[in-house]
């Protein structure tokens, strides 16, 4: 166990996340000498811990018995040491080998899609010791891999004067476990090498990476390799050249190749070739025929849901639908859809829901979009902290439950006696619902105000914006019913699930109703199983979306005295904001919808 001291003498700013160890000095600890052994020492409340390396163990894994650690090599054994800090016993191994956070950072310093300040990557500065504090905090959970830049990546990146940057922070990075990827933009050879194409089946172009690839390896020897997002959202890639996705990716697989790397390769397709086709249908359309193509060193990664980090979605069915392609997940951690650093919002619950039914042995990777900037508290929100950690634990193990995960963050990161502790899990645990509910309940997706997505715009429509960017074009309002039919009388979306998810979603009446508008257009006056009507239950969602963050409020209020005054006074600063919030999105979605509805 961990020593944490009530009377602490440090600022409880948030700065120290879950490791608000006290330095202890007790331990007498033996065996190999490491950085496990090393934060055994200065913060383990044992009398002794002993190191033991075993080779014929599994990557990563660790062996817990008493207080003796074993495991493959020092990295093992420091996860093995943060484990028995938190008091676990036994035998552990991560369900992946590929844990990594992907930092959408701009070389600039500025991040897309941050709230918690510039980054701690690239912002003008020395932040060495920030990024040694960032890989102490993922090793304590178990994050091995970290992508540098923004999957919008500038071709600077692979500048020799960034790549001797990169070369610093893997050197700081390294010693706690940590891989380093970079993002790349597909046209790198042109703005960069000033090549006249960057047509992957150019030998030049080719040549041009090959010779890219060994610059990189010669200065970071275990560099992990590229993440791409190519003819997305402007973006250059293959298809610029009526290549396929394989075609591009296997290129810069075979750059990376004899150097033991890796490149994955985003499926979040959309626009260009599909004029026209419901959106959530175009990666399956966009990919389909690459299926078994792709080298074995490339893995496509794909977000969990279809659209694009929604507050719910069903999951993404290019998970069913590549069936001779590894694959990876890719959550999002920073809360893009979800209150940015403004709402309280416990993520696991909603990662846990999209494991039910993409199964974690189908999956090679899993991939969390960093919520990690240079703000004191890491976040923007102390409660966003969890979501870090939550992803983290995930990645390793995605059987704990929710609720596991949220007990061990609230222990090691604040200091409350158990019902007071029950009380503040019992609120993280219901957020991501309430969420779901003030926001966009019943399957409702995407009425966010354009481009920040922060706050409701259900009547969104900007002629000169692709018509998916528009919400107008996601609720289908009128005045017979709400919702997008996906059915097989509709885009037929449902077509692309596997059974028995393809059967049930297309029937209204088995659709689950978390779902219900995600897939049909349903008559305002239709019942629901309560037996109320689809409008009647609209409006039930958002009040209670709305009571809930009432009730956080008076659970935060209990709490107060058991809590530092800092990080209890900024967390009631943003609940309040929460609920300003979320009486707005229940007055603007109920105002808009009502305007239909009741005209019926
Ligand atoms: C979303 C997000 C963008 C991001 C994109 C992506 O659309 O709003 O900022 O670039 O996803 O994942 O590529």
């Amino acid at each position: 166990m961990v020593v944490f001291s009530a009377m602490t003498t440090m600022a409880e700013d948030g700065s120290r996340l879950w490791l608000r160890y006290e330095k202890v000095q007790k331990a007498c600890v033996t065996g190999v000498e490491c950085i496990a052994a090393q934060e055994l020492r200065n913060y383990y409340d044992g009398e002794r811990a002993n190191l033991v390396i075993d080779t014929t163990m599994a990557q990563d894994a660790y062996h817990i018995e008493g207080t003796t650690i074993s495991a493959k090599d020092e990295i093992g054994l420091l996860y093995g040491a943060y484990a028995l800090m938190r008091g676990e016993e036994g035998y552990s191994a991560p369900q992946w080998q590929l844990r990594i956070l992907n930092h959408w950072d701009n070389l600039d310093g500025s991040i897309e899609r941050g709230y918690a300040g510039q980054s701690i990557f690239w912002e003008k500065g020395d932040h060495t010791e920030r990024i040694k504090e960032y890989a102490r905090a993922n090793a304590s959970i178990g994050i091995n891999a970290t992508v540098l830049n923004n999957v919008n990546a500038s071709p600077k990146m692979l500048s020799a004067a960034y790549i001797k940057q990169v070369k610093k922070i893997a050197a700081i990075l390294r010693p706690y476990g940590i891989k380093v990827f970079l993002s790349v933009n597909f046209a790198s050879p042109m703005a960069l090498g000033g090549l006249k194409t960057a047509d992957p089946l150019d030998a030049q172009v080719a040549a041009w990476w090959n010779a890219k690839a060994k610059e990189i390896y010669k200065q970071i020897p275990d560099f992990g390799g590229f993440l791409v997002k190519a003819n997305s959202e402007g973006q250059p890639g293959p298809g610029d050249y009526h290549r396929t996705h394989a075609e591009g990716a296997n290129m810069l697989a075979d750059a990376v190749k004899p150097y033991g790397g890796i490149i994955m390769w985003r499926s979040f397709v959309y626009g260009a070739n599909h004029k026209g086709e419901d959106r959530v249908k175009q990666a399956v359309s966009e990919f389909v025929n690459d299926d078994g193509k792709f080298r074995d060193n490339v893995i496509l990664q794909s977000k969990n849901g279809p659209l694009d980090f929604q507050p719910r979605e069903p999951y993404a069915p290019i998970f069913d639908n590549m069936k001779r392609t590894p694959q990876m997940a890719e959550l999002q951690i920073t809360q893009e859809y979800l209150g940015q650093s403004r709402h309280l919002v416990y993520l696991a619950p909603m990662w846990q829901e999209f494991f039910r039914f993409v199964k974690p042995n189908r999956l090679k990777g899993i991939a969390g979009v960093a919520n990690i900037g240079l703000d004191k508290n890491w976040c923007g929100h102390h409660f966003s902290q969890a979501n870090w950690y939550a992803f983290g634990r995930l990645a390793w193990n995605p059987d704990l439950t929710s609720e596991e995960i949220a007990k061990e963050w609230l222990t090691q990161t604040f200091h409350l006696p158990t019902t007071k502790r029950d009380a503040v899990l019992s609120m993280m645990l219901r957020s991501r619902e309430a969420c779901v509910d003030y926001m966009m309940p019943l399957g409702l997706h995407h009425i966010f105000k354009f481009d920040h997505h922060y706050g409701p715009e259900p009547d969104g429509f900007k002629a000169e914006y692709p018509i998916e960017w528009c919400p107008v074009y996601y609720h289908q309002a009128d005045s017979l019913g709400v919702g997008f039919n996906r059915s097989h009388t509709g885009t037929n979306a449902t077509a692309q699930y596997a059974e028995p998810y393809r059967s049930l979603y297309d029937d209204v009446k088995t659709c689950p109703e978390e779902y219900l508008l995600w897939f049909h257009h349903v008559p305002w006056t239709y019942r629901l199983k309560n037996g109320h009507t689809l409008w009647e239950n609209i409006q039930e969602h958002y009040h209670h979306g709305v009571s809930e963050v009432e009730d956080f409020l008076r659970i935060w209020q209990e709490v107060k005295t058991d809590f530092d005054e800092q990080r209890w006074q900024e967390t009631q600063e943003r609940l309040l904001h929460q609920l300003e919030n979320a009486r707005e999105w229940q007055k603007v979605c109920l105002d808009y919808f009502r305007s239909f509805a009741e005209k019926s």
